[in-house]
């Protein structure tokens, strides 16, 4: 049996402007995971693979599943790539701890955990860079046009700043800062939200460029405060970042609540994370702070909150 996990992420600065060539921080969020289990199984010709993923209710043989599915498309483009030649039937069980459309990454994580999980149980496992290579073929699936952003920062489970086309530089911060996260529990697929936001930048060119400007130079202000240790500065660049983003209009009046709660009861700075119209929001704290800034958000109606510490 082989067992691999991949971790969630969240946005810190620079969604949406990074699919436009503009910089972008993500930062691993190890309290949630995907898992993905390859066992062989007997009862089944060579090369089948079964697929157990409960939390989708999908319970199928790899080969009834249609081509564009995400799964089938992770699993062939894993077999592709590592050429087993014939191996034994198996069993692939996925779960994940990670909520879906929700900005944190889930199908990413599931993509990386079956990448892991089934090349090292077929005795070649790959470099991070093919895994995340593979992954980011997946995402187009989710995401339209995606940046590889998420890809890359789940696979490298490191902070990254991000430029697309470009090697992630890892971010070594000074100082350990203390994120807190609230789920809005109002599901937004990724691309929705981008595609919503490629429609509108079509109209008007120029206020979408110049808002992907701004956004893109708080996020290079963003990463010399975090190697530099002046992460208390982080806090009023994410409120920067959040009004940009509420401009190309991918907030929503739930991620708006929980936002101004998180403000309101200590946050140095909040802003939607990911995708946005929904998911998840996240919010800069003094680690003293964290408990009452999530519970101001359960009580503004967050349907789940998390706390992360954000180190290298
Ligand atoms: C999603 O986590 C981040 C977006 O910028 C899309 C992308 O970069 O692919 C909205």
């Amino acid at each position: 049996m082989t067992i691999a996990s991949a971790p969630g992420k969240i946005i810190l600065f620079g969604e949406h402007a990074v699919v436009y060539g503009r910089p972008a921080i993500a930062v691993p969020v190890r309290e949630v995971i995907a898992t993905a289990e390859v066992t062989d199984i007997i009862q089944a010709a060579q090369g089948e693979i079964h697929i157990e993923a409960p939390d989708i209710k999908l319970d199928s043989w790899l080969h009834e599943l249609s081509a564009d599915h995400p799964l089938s498309r992770i699993i062939n483009l894993t077999l592709d790539e590592i050429d087993p030649g014939t191996f034994p039937p198996l069993r692939l069980h996925i779960t994940s701890t990670i909520p879906i459309s929700s900005g944190l990454g889930s199908g990413t994580a599931v993509s990386i955990a079956v990448v892991r999980a089934l090349s090292t149980h077929l005795d070649q496992p790959l470099p991070l860079q093919r895994q995340s290579a593979l992954a980011f073929e997946v995402e187009k699936i989710h995401h339209g046009t995606p940046s590889g952003i998420d890809n890359t920062v789940v696979t490298y489970d490191r902070p990254i700043y991000f430029v697309q086309g470009e090697e992630p530089e890892i971010l070594q911060s000074e100082t350990p800062f203390t994120l807190v996260i609230g789920d809005t529990g109002q599901t937004s697929p990724t691309a929705v939200a981008v595609s919503q936001v490629r429609v509108a930048w079509q109209e008007d060119t120029s206020k979408y460029e110049t808002a992907f400007e701004a956004i893109g130079q708080i996020a290079s202000q963003a990463r010399e405060c975090i190697m530099q240790g002046r992460a208390k500065e982080l806090g009023p660049l994410m409120n920067q970042n959040q009004a940009l983003l509420e401009d190309i209009g991918v907030s929503s009046p739930e991620l708006r609540v929980l936002i101004d709660a998180a403000r309101a009861s200590g946050a140095s700075g909040a802003k939607l994370s990911g995708a946005g119209l929904g998911g998840n929001m996240i919010a800069m704290v003094d680690p003293d702070d964290a408990d009452r800034v999530m519970i101001a958000m359960r009580e503004a109606g967050a349907v789940r909150t998390l706390r992360t510490e954000v180190s290298t």
